[in-house]
Parts: C-alpha cells; sequence; structure tokens
C-alpha cells in the first residue's frame, strides 16, 4: 500500500457516524455536541471493549484513522496517511500551495486511557475547519492526528511528530514492543514502508506555526474557575527501560542470604527513583510498569524489567535526577549480586511555547469574555517535537478534578463549546510571524 492511501477497515468495525447535531454556538456550524459525540464514537475504537486502549499501529489505530479521515473530509480537508501512520487532512488557502498553520494532536491511548488526551484537539480542530466553510484564508490549514504520541507500545513517545519535524532516528525502528515485534515489522503490517519514514517530514517554509489544543490533565484551571488557559512551556522528559538479571530458584529451598531476587531488587529501585525525585523541586520521577520473570508463586523472581519516566522543567535537574536513579540502581544490583542495565529509550528538552502565538492565543480568549491565564505543562505532548521544524504555541481546557489517564478523564459540553469557539477564532484572526507569507 502507498502511504497515502488509507489502511483498509472492514466496514462493519466502524461505529456509525452520528449525524451532525444542530449548532448551539454563535459561530453558526461549531457543534460542542458532535464534537463530544465523536470522541464517543472514536473511544469506541480500542484494544479491550470495557476501556480505551488505542496503541501505535494496532488494527485499532488504522479503524481510528478511517473513522477521523471521514470526519476530515466531510468538513472538506483533503486526507492521506503519512509514511509513519499520522492522519494529515489539508484545506487550501486563498490559493493552493500556501504554507499551513498545523492543528493537531494525537489519536493514540494509554492503556486504560481516558477520551479525551490528544482527541479533543484533533476533533475540535475538524470542527473549526468545517465552520469555517468557503471562508478564505491567507494560509492553508493542516490538522493531524498524530499517530504515537503516548510511546505505550515502543516506549519512545512522539514517534509521529517527530517524524513531522524530522528528527526521527531511524535506530528507532528496531524497538520492539512487549511480545517482541519490532517497529520495522509493525509499519510494515500497517501498509507502510520502514523505509520512507523520512518522506514524513515536513520543511520548515511548509509550516507557520503549530498549535495544539489539549485538555489541562491538572487541576490549575478548575481551581481558578477558568475553561480555557494558554500553556509557557513544556516539561523536558526522559525514558528509560531497567532490566535486573538475577537467579531464578526455589523459593522452599534457597535461604534469604543466598538469594539473587531481581523483583527485590527492583522494588529498592522503585523506592530509589521515588526519592532522587523528592530531593529536586519540580521534579518527578515514575515507575509505571514492572514485569517479573518467570511469575510463579513458588519461584523466586530471576528477573525483573521496569520502565522509568523523569521530568522536570529544568533540563539540568531532569539529568541529575535521571542520573542519580541510574546510579543507584546499579549500586543495589551490586550490593545484591543482581546485574542491572539501563537503557534509555527516549529523551525530550523543554520547550517553550512562542511568545506571538501565545499573545494570539490570549486575543482570542479575550475575545470569548475569558481572564486569561497562562501556566505550564507537566504533561507531554506532540508540540514538544514539532518545535524543532516550527514555533509552537498550546491551548488548554479545564478537565474534572484534573484527572487524565485515566478512564474517568471528562470534561464539560460548555467548556468544549468555549474551547472550539476560542479555537476558531485564533484561526481566524492569526496572523503569521512577519506578517502574511
Ligand atoms: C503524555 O501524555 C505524557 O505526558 O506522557
Ligand atoms: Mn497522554
Ligand atoms: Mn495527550
Amino acid at each position: 500500500m502507498s502511504s497515502s492511501a488509507l489502511p483498509a477497515v472492514p466496514p462493519s468495525v466502524l461505529p456509525s457516524v452520528p449525524p451532525p447535531a444542530p449548532s448551539s454556538s454563535p459561530h453558526g456550524a461549531l457543534s460542542a455536541a458532535r464534537i463530544l459525540e465523536r470522541i464517543e464514537a472514536l473511544a469506541r475504537l480500542s484494544e479491550q471493549p470495557d476501556g480505551l486502549t488505542r496503541v501505535y499501529l494496532s488494527a485499532e489505530h488504522a479503524r481510528a484513522n478511517a473513522l477521523v479521515g471521514d470526519w476530515m473530509r466531510e468538513a472538506g480537508l483533503a486526507v492521506r496517511v503519512d509514511a509513519v501512520g499520522n492522519l494529515i487532512g489539508r484545506r487550501e488557502g486563498e490559493r493552493p500551495g500556501l504554507p499551513c498553520l498545523m492543528l493537531g494532536s494525537h489519536l493514540d491511548s494509554v492503556r486504560n486511557a481516558g477520551r479525551y488526551d490528544g482527541m479533543l484537539g484533533v476533533i475540535t480542530a475538524i470542527e473549526c475547519v468545517q465552520a469555517l466553510g468557503a471562508q478564505a484564508l491567507p494560509f492553508a490549514i493542516e490538522v493531524i492526528g498524530f499517530a504515537d504520541e503516548e510511546g505505550v507500545r515502543f516506549q519512545a513517545t512522539m514517534l509521529g511528530s517527530r517524524a513531522v519535524a524530522g528528527t526521527f532516528d531511524p535506530q528507532l525502528l528496531d524497538l520492539a514492543d512487549a511480545r517482541g515485534v519490532s517497529m520495522r515489522d509493525a509499519l510494515r503490517a500497517f501498509g507502510l514502508d520502514p523505509e520512507q519514514v523520512a518522506d514524513a517530514a515536513r520543511r520548515r517554509d511548509e509550516v507557520l506555526a503549530y498549535v495544539e489544543y489539549h485538555i489541562e490533565q491538572g487541576p490549575v484551571l478548575e481551581a481558578e474557575r477558568l475553561p480555557v488557559g494558554v500553556v509557557t512551556a513544556i516539561n523536558g522528559q526522559q525514558r528509560f527501560r531497567i532490566e535486573l538479571e538475577g537467579m531464578a530458584g526455589h523459593s522452599g529451598t534457597v535461604p534469604m542470604a543466598l538469594r539473587r531476587d531481581a523483583l527485590a531488587a527492583a522494588a529498592e529501585c522503585v523506592l530509589a527513583a521515588e526519592a532522587a525525585a523528592h530531593a529536586v523541586p519540580d521534579a518527578v520521577a515514575t515507575v509505571g510498569q514492572i514485569s517479573v520473570a518467570p511469575g510463579a508463586t513458588n519461584v523466586i523472581p530471576g528477573r525483573a524489567v521496569l520502565s522509568l519516566d523523569v521530568r522536570s522543567p529544568r533540563d539540568a535537574d531532569r539529568e541529575r535526577v535521571a542520573r542519580t536513579i541510574v546510579d543507584a540502581c546499579t549500586a543495589i544490583g551490586a550490593r545484591r549480586n543482581v546485574r542491572v542495565s539501563a537503557t534509555q529509550t527516549h529523551v525530550l528538552d523543554s520547550c517553550a511555547c512562542a511568545p506571538w502565538l501565545r499573545q494570539q492565543l490570549a486575543q482570542a480568549i479575550t475575545a470569548d469574555g475569558h481572564r486569561v491565564r497562562e501556566l505550564p505543562s507537566g504533561a507531554g505532548h506532540d508540540a514538544m517535537a514539532l518545535v524543532g521544524l516550527t514555533d509552537v504555541a498550546m491551548l488548554f481546557l479545564r478537565c474534572a478534578k484534573g484527572i487524565s489517564h485515566h478512564p474517568a478523564e471528562a470534561i464539560e459540553a460548555e467548556d468544549a463549546a468555549t474551547g472550539a469557539r476560542v479555537l476558531l477564532n485564533f484561526i481566524q484572526r492569526f496572523r503569521p510571524q512577519g506578517g502574511a507569507h
């Protein structure tokens, strides 16, 4: 299959597309109801029936690209899937071939995810394009549903946006998922050619800016009773895979002093990570995955593999915390006679949002009648990867209790309408830096 064709999806697996709901917005065609209905439909494209899990290059990813691609076409966008699996819809400006304002977010999810993280930004951008109708703008618009932001499958994040930014390292293709399937083979199974991933990269002169609309995933806007906010900067992040190799043995016969228990060593490593991050202001460290082998009640664990995720607004702090944790794990292994190896699978420095874009987002918020609140992002976003390609900015929407990466993730319908109005307002007023192109 060529990289511009959509993977075939049996029609029976697609949820029916709800008819457009009547608009309740002063912008004639904007419909919060349609945004929310589409998000519900998208949430049904999941690995498991009773929750949302959609990982990179899965069957659900192909179905999501097909479904969202249909909505893009309905909004008048020309649709393609790029060489790494991103879904891209393009609306030309006053004349074909103008540089674009890039909008969007990601279509993948964490395991047992909320339904707004990523999806809200893509669906709302499509809604805004639909609302623009035939209005001619002096720039093109591209809406992108990024293929991988969460990095759940291969432990390296933002694979879609990195490819667009031209910073996708081909060595990443060797990363394997939990079943041992390499990214190279997964791309082939999806109908893409791993040798062509570099074709997803965009030229700087094709893009005016990238603006991502996303739920806040934190409690600040709700606490201040504000529907939207403008992001100042996004914290940097680093990930590791830590492998501990001890010796499996009989749980009844090997005395405690003679054991090389990989899981007991891993438990100490988890606590060392917690302590290292505690010691540095604003730094956070998380072990979110642990696998143990052979995995039987009466067998001493011989092997354990941990994930480690370290973040901070300050890159030097993040690097220091990560080094402290890896050194601590090595020392724990040496003391327990357990071999420890730590492999960095991902790193992204913190990223500042462009003041000129922040200002234009702020104007759109003011025009909608809200106080402008600026705030940093503790979560990672595709905008971080795109900062090498173009200036970036983010609009945050309030979410319930700041809960995210959890099925209880929720937003108010009224907020969905507000966010869409602000984004549309921003698009209609958008002035590229340095005037028209
Ligand atoms: C993505 O949501 C991340 O911050 O890991
Ligand atoms: Mn997320
Ligand atoms: Mn997200």
